[in-house]
């Protein structure tokens, strides 16, 4: 295992099946081997500075029916919400004003905010200041991928989840994996960075399929990608089954660091809720998203488990994350190309 690592840090990309071997070796040696020699690929090829966006889920409306996922269409127990125009640029500038250089609007499948209305919220969002907008919007018309882009959207983020087929379209009956993966092609094509990624431990994702998962990163030429723990909701059809693990996280995020240098990979909120932020930056990652959603309709969105519980304003969010990050050694990356 130690060889592949190596192997691995050079750039050589493994064989699907031993990196699968490598992902399921539970000794602590090779954990730490893998954890330090993403540390070294992310110090030289990203520094030590972190990229911290701020996420605005301004609707927990969602047309789909994710297996998953608290907020699925038929979950008839979710206190619905949708943030005004208003609401979400007001959240924005909180955001831009804290000190977030990047903002995610992020949102259930949610039709009711039409492709004009984004498009302006884009547009409105880039003339704050110097700041990059991502969208997280889930399956669109290409249309409206084009005309957002055109407003000056600058990523997208659109996870392929499992890379499974099969088990990707149990989990997702209104959609297809086929589909998912030509909203990543188009959005690509049309000059976003992509952000891609999936869940740890979801019920039925053996080593292999997680090493497919992160080959799959790879063969998609994501410019991010977000890989978090599974979550168990007891509102899904998924209930009753355990969270993905954390450490196997951590190492799947390293794997991540090894075979993608130069990626942008968040410590993303389901690996945060689980306490293990500072872990994930001293195993590759060098992103934070953090929440920016205004707390009243914070824990509506209920993807899965973990509230938030004190209400703190966004520029003292923004001001202790900088502290905790300067206890690690690393800091903010703010100088002005967002
Ligand atoms: N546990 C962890 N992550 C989840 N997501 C959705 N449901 C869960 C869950 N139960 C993630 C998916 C999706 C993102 C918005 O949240 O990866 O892309």
């Amino acid at each position: 295992m130690i060889n592949l690592i190596r192997r691995m840090e050079t750039g050589c990309e493994p064989f699907p099946e031993e990196l699968a071997a490598l992902l399921s070796d539970a000794a602590p040696a090779v954990h730490t081997t893998l954890f330090e020699a993403a540390d070294r690929v992310r110090e030289k090829n990203c520094g030590k500075a972190v990229h911290v966006r701020a996420i605005i889920e301004f609707s927990n409306v969602c047309r789909c029916e994710c297996v998953y996922c608290g907020l699925h269409a038929k979950n008839a127990n979710v206190v619905r919400y949708q943030m005004t125009e208003e609401e979400i640029l007001e959240a924005a500038w909180d955001a831009v004003e804290a000190g977030y250089q990047t903002v995610i609007l992020q949102s259930g499948e949610d039709l009711s905010y039409s492709r004009e209305t984004v498009g302006r919220l884009v547009a409105s969002i880039k003339r704050m200041g110097n700041v990059a907008v991502t969208l997280s919007l889930g399956e669109r018309p290409f249309e409206d991928y084009a005309y957002w882009r055109e407003y000056g959207a600058d990523r997208y983020l659109i996870k392929h989840e499992i890379s499974d087929e099969t088990i990707y379209n149990r989990y997702h009956p209104h959609s297809s994996f086929a589909a998912r993966l030509a909203c990543q092609r188009e959005l690509s094509r049309l000059g976003y960075e992509l952000g891609g990624g999936f869940m740890t431990g979801l019920p039925g994702q053996t080593p292999l399929i997680l090493a497919n998962d992160l080959l799959l990163l790879k063969k998609m030429g994501v410019a991010m990608a977000g890989i978090g723990p599974y979550i168990c909701h007891n509102e899904t059809a998924l209930r009753g089954n355990p969270d993905g693990d954390v450490n196997l996280t951590l190492r799947v995020v390293a794997a991540a660091r090894l075979l993608l240098p130069r990626a942008n990979l968040p410590s993303t909120t389901a690996v945060n809720v689980k306490g293990g932020l500072t872990n994930a930056l001293n195993c590759g990652a060098n992103v934070i998203m953090q929440k920016a959603t205004p707390y009243k309709y914070r824990n509506l969105y209920d993807i899965y488990p973990g509230r938030d519980s004190k209400d703190i304003p966004l520029k003292e969010q923004y001001e202790a994350l900088r502290a905790q990050l300067s206890a690690l050694g690393r800091t903010i990356y703010e100088n002005g190309d967002a």
